[in-house]
């Protein structure tokens, strides 16, 4: 029955679409649900009562489990209010990992702690035997200056020469703001946000299902980097959004034969197994602590594919395929309801 769901966008509810999904059947689950903040999605009306809402989550959290994999993971992403509701429930039957903190700065408010960051839950379904590889992300430097932004002391012979191992607070993805590369969708996620869970999670040719795909990010981040996806959407504007960007989009991020997340030209997450091949690729500074100064070029930018092979962008996709390009534009210019974290 999977194989006939894989590679595809479904159009419905997914709490009736699960039922077509055996038990560990799916390498990783991960939900970006929405966040009962009022959003103006499409159709979906973002109002449920606090206890409907949270009796809603537990139905389709208890899905995602059931159908993921012994060795599988899943994720869930939300604001820390809802979040706090969901690790609560999951303990019971699945194995916490990590919070990560997506660090997403706003403009201030004028008030204390302003919401600055969404939470994504991490869980494995067992205790042991969790496909899970260590990451890396590139080192941060001084935009002007290029040296590193952390000061490593006498340490800096040390250096890994990519970067450092991920942590869990996330800071180096930005959410996609206002501007041409944005579909109608009050919050579509960033896919270098997605390409990461996958690094960190899966192979090559597994599955990942997302039972509330909106304009498809989480599938095309899998397609990218030559991965399965399941995708689940209630509304038939976003699927047909989804659809169009995924068949333009081709299983090609990568370095030679190694899987990489790129964005904006830029190598911004790799596998710390993969860095011993990767390795050849790139021009590194020696004696090693000239990492502190100078950093790691691609021997060949053309090592990368550029950005439109692997996916169209999305003013692209709106001007062919939506015919909705110029509602679009209007509702950059007038809509103010895409802030999420400053909405609550
Ligand atoms: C927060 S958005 C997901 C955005 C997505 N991560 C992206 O990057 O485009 C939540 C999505 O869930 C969809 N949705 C709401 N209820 C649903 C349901 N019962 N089944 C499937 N999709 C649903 C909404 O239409 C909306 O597009």
């Amino acid at each position: 029955m999977i194989e006939k769901l894989i590679n595809k966008v479904i159009q419905g509810d997914c709490l009736e679409l699960f039922e077509n999904i055996p038990d560990n059947s799916v390498d990783v689950t991960f939900a970006d649900p929405p966040f009962n903040l009022k959003k103006k999605y499409n159709s979906y009306e973002d109002t449920l009562e606090f206890k409907d809402y949270l009796k809603w989550c537990e139905v389709w959290i208890k899905e995602m489990v059931r159908v993921t994999k012994p060795t599988g993971s899943i994720f869930l992403h939300n604001i820390p209010k809802w979040l706090t509701y969901y690790a609560t429930y999951l303990n019971k039957f699945a194995q916490f990992k990590h919070w990560i903190a997506w660090d997403t700065p706003t403009s201030p408010m004028g008030k204390s702690l302003q919401p600055s960051h969404y939470g994504i839950l991490f869980y494995t379904k067992e205790k042991k035997q969790t496909k899970i590889y260590e990451i890396r992300h590139p080192h941060k430097r001084d935009r002007k200056k290029g040296h590193l932004l952390k000061d490593y002391g006498g340490k800096k012979d040390g250096l890994h020469p990519f970067g450092p191992l991920v942590s869990d607070v996330w800071t180096d993805i930005h959410r996609i703001k206002h501007n041409r590369f944005r579909d109608n969708h009050p919050c579509q996620l960033p896919i270098h946000l997605l390409e990461r869970i996958i690094l960190m999670t899966t192979d090559k040719d597994d599955i990942i299902l997302d039972p509330f795909l909106g304009t498809g990010t989480s599938a095309i981040a899998a397609k990218r980097l030559g991965r399965n996806y399941i995708g689940f959407e209630l509304d038939e504007n976003y699927v047909e959004i989804s659809r169009n960007k995924l068949s333009q989009t081709k299983s090609n991020s990568k370095i030679d034969n190694i899987w990489v997340s790129i964005y904006k030209n830029e190598v911004v997450t790799i596998r710390d197994k993969d860095w011993n091949m990767l390795q050849h690729y790139y021009i590194i500074p020696e004696p090693r602590r000239k990492i502190d100064l100078i950093n790691i070029k691609l021997k060949n930018k053309n090592l990368l594919p550029s950005e439109e092979k692997i996916t169209l962008n999305n003013e692209e996709v709106a001007k062919g395929t939506n015919n909705n390009y110029n509602a679009k534009k209007k509702h950059e210019t007038l809509c103010n309801t895409c802030n999420i974290l400053n909405e609550k």
